[in-house]
């Protein structure tokens, strides 16, 4: 039987920073963190937060998250990392309906989220309610690609994304200033089962409500 994304997710969410560090760098959130360019004291959402790697570098900036992430075992990797910070608030929740009330948050982002959900404009439309008037969003994610192994072995759903259509989504969610660019980093991964390595470039998608 083929594992549904929420129980590969709870399976490798214990192994999940030393899987991240050989996929992707650091670099990729700060390039988020850039482009909205985030302020302290503000409150942002990590949307599909997994361990926290974009919570992470929003609480060294001095910012308070919501973290929301489908899979209970990423969120409980999370608590025992940031142990007692009350910068952090762990929501268990869906893209489909995210448990944030509307017009509430800063920033809303999301790394390496949006190839996993069912429908990705639904996804788009739900960070996009949830943030303030003002408030930004900043999606990081794959170009499009041919790896195939990454549906199967890591239980992707899209094949990345056009970036004309990423800027489409964006638009039509009633963002403004809409730039998908570079985020000047690639998403590496070998496959399991032989010799054919992914090297996929990261876009980085942001708008303004
Ligand atoms: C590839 S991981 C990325 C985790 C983290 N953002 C990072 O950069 O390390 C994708 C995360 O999205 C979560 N996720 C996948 N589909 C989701 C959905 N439909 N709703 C909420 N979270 C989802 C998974 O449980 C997983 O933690």
């Amino acid at each position: 039987m083929i594992m549904e994304s929420k129980e590969y997710f709870n399976e490798v969410a214990a192994q999940w920073d030393s899987m991240r560090e050989g996929f992707f760098s650091e670099s990729i959130r700060e390039k988020a963190y850039d482009i909205a360019k985030v302020e302290k004291a503000k409150l942002a959402a990590d949307i599909g937060a997994g361990t926290g790697f974009v919570t992470e570098g929003l609480l060294h900036r001095g910012l308070s998250v919501i973290a929301v992430d489908s899979s209970n075992e990423m969120l409980e990797q999370m608590k025992k990392k940031y142990n007692g910070s009350n910068m952090i608030d762990y929501r268990q929740g869906k893209s489909e309906k995210l448990p944030i009330d509307s017009d509430t948050v800063d920033y809303a982002m999301a790394n390496m989220y949006l190839h996993h959900v069912l429908d990705p404009f639904v996804a788009i439309k739900e960070m996009v309610r949830i943030l303030k008037i003002g408030g930004k969003l900043v999606i990081t994610d794959l170009d499009e690609h041919n790896f195939e192994f990454l549906r199967t072995e890591h239980h992707d759903r899209w094949m990345g994304f056009k970036r004309e259509n990423v800027n489409k989504w964006f638009t039509e969610a009633g963002l403004k200033s809409v730039i998908v660019d570079c985020a000047g980093g690639n998403c590496s991964s070998i496959s399991n089962r032989g010799c054919v390595k992914a090297n996929i470039s990261i876009f980085v998608a942001y708008g303004e409500k």
